[in-house]
């Protein structure tokens, strides 16, 4: 496979590996990847490395060529702590060193690398873990029987022991342990075995039944070291899919603290994580997760980042520790809510979003819109770009990252402004589908509506109100969307305005009536039901 492919399988199939083999090539000596991947090991925890100098014969089995490699790679993995690392030359090709001592190497006194792998002692797994079950499924085959079932990740569970569901912390114990081949009246690390408890409670997939004594930490926001795959950068902001060994819970990375050097392991300020890259980040999840630190436990510490559109794995992390903030911010229900707010309002909450090109005519119709609403005794806002960017997002500029961070503190201050009863225009660019799709997510069903203010880009370009087309065109405005950064059309927009041809007060009055009549037999957004 390639060597992204390579890093990706190597994060998430080795989180469990004690022992790596990294493979040098003689004639290159230590690369990039050869950096990477040891630093990726050390990560992962794992604690010995084989130094695997291969194609040997290629530098005609020189010892001074294999010593230089070795002493350059010890100087670069003094940091990286592993507890062994043991070089050996090799040629995969011919066989050297490979099952047994070769004689074209005579200066080599060692094991050869399958004789050292079987007699290498790696360290003595640490009994003393406490028990952690992951719940994958709740079995009801009837009502007689309820069962947990899932893989011990680790410690050991007998029948009569107390344990406790990690979310909520409700304490039960265990009844039985069932598996397909009858009752055990123990069980330990890696057993797939069916737990049926004492009392009824409240664990389903996701959740994790463990010792009351060790509790894992269950929290929505966390620090971790990411490390990411795919070709389009990690952004913070951008909203994925988290995967823990059984949870799956939307996250966004709320700030990237640094990135990794992998060469220097110095710290690097960075806005977004590009292919390959090592990040230490602090990601927020929309709903609580049980877990523990990685170093404490790596089956329940790491998780996978999944893409939400493609459903690819575009990064994995391991968790470093809760933010304690987490714990201490609860969600504060108040008494005066929504629903009170927008009745006394005698409106409907609602998010209005107009999407398109600079110069699309989004912010004029909008503004009619606005006008249209206001006389008729709705109480409204307008967020406008050019305006916002002035205050609150007055640090941003167009780059990709920035963008995504303009339009999710848009996204957060529109839902505020719904949850204040207003009835929200809100007028950006936002050129990428993940963005909007977020802000979607973050409103309440039925509230969103997306309006696609549809002006070929030749045409903004003619009709370029700021003369920034011509500027962006001369090559003076960089990221200029339409011109050096990408407009993602809306797909299924609730509205697809037309520009071409009609004036911006007939449009905003077309908006009004769409919004003023039954949309699919739901009441508009802005009518309250009387
Ligand atoms: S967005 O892409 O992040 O949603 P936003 O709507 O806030 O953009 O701001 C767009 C406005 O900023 C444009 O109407 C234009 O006046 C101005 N602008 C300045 N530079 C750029 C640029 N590189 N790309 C697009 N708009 C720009």
């Amino acid at each position: 496979p390639g060597h992204e492919e390579y890093t990706r399988n190597m994060v998430t199939g080795a989180s469990t590996a004690d022992l790596a083999i990294i493979l040098i090539d003689s004639r290159q000596g230590i690369l990039q990847q050869t950096r990477r991947h040891s630093y990726i090991a050390s990560l992962l925890g794992i604690r010995h490395v084989v130094l695997a100098v291969n194609k040997i014969d290629l530098v005609d089995f020189q010892q001074q060529v294999y010593e230089e490699i070795v002493a350059d790679y010890m100087a670069f993995a003094k940091e990286l702590s592993f507890a062994s690392i043991r070089p050996i030359p090799i040629s995969a090709r011919d066989g050297d060193n490979v099952i047994s001592a070769s004689a074209n190497t005579p200066w080599y006194r060692g094991a050869a690398l399958l004789e050292y792998l079987e007699t290498v002692e790696l360290d003595p797994t640490d009994q003393a873990k406490p028990f952690r079950f992951p719940v994958q499924m709740v079995m009801r085959p009837n009502a007689d029987f309820r069962g947990y079932a899932g893989q011990i990740s680790c410690g050991r569970i007998s029948v009569g022991d107390p344990v406790v569901v990690a979310k909520t912390g409700q304490r039960t114990s265990v009844k039985a342990i069932v598996t397909y081949d009858g009752e055990l009246a123990t069980a330990g690390e890696g057993e797939a075995v069916t737990l049926v408890l004492s009392d009824e409670v409240d664990a389903s997939r996701g959740n994790m039944l463990v010792a009351p004594g060790a509790r894992p930490f269950v929290a929505d926001q966390f620090q971790a070291h990411v490390i990411w795959f795919d070709a389009n950068p990690m952004m913070p902001g951008r909203s994925y899919i988290l995967r823990t060994e059984t949870d799956s819970v939307s996250a966004t990375v709320t700030t990237l603290k640094h990135q990794v050097n992998i060469n220097s392991f110095i710290r690097e300020a960075a806005k977004s994580l590009q292919m390959n890259e090592v990040g230490v980040c602090n990601i927020s999840t929309q709903a609580p997760i049980a877990f523990d630190a990685y170093k404490d436990n790596r089956t329940t510490g790491n998780f996978i980042i999944v893409d939400r559109v493609t459903n690819a794995t575009v990064g994995a992390g391991l968790i470093d520790f809760p933010l304690r903030r987490a714990d201490n911010v609860h969600w504060h229900a108040l008494e005066v809510n929504k629903s009170a707010r927008s009745a006394m309002k005698n409106q409907l909450p609602a998010v209005l979003w107009f999407t398109g090109l600079s110069g699309s005519g989004k912010s004029t119709i909008a503004n009619e819109l606005d006008r249209i609403l206001h006389a008729q005794g709705k109480h409204t806002y307008l967020l406008d770009g050019d305006n916002v960017r002035h205050g609150l997002n007055r640090d941003l500029g167009f780059t990709e990252e920035d963008r995504v961070e303009n339009i999710r503190r848009v996204a957060e201050v529109a839902k505020l402004m719904a949850d204040a009863g207003l009835i929200v225009l809100v007028s950006f660019i936002s050129p990428f589908r993940d963005e909007r799709r977020m802000a979607r997510e973050l409103m309440e069903e039925g509230e969103f509506i997306e309006i696609f203010v549809d002006t070929p880009l030749d045409e903004c370009a003619r009709r370029d109100p700021k003369g920034l087309y011509e500027k962006a065109l001369a090559g003076k405005i960089a990221n200029f969307t339409g011109v050096s950064s990408c407009y993602e059309a809306p797909e299924n927009p609730e509205l697809h305005i037309r520009t071409v041809g009609h004036q911006p007060t007939d449009l905003a009055l077309a908006i009004e009536e769409f919004l003023d009549c039954r949309i699919g037999g739901q009441m508009t957004p802005l009518q309250r039901p009387t």
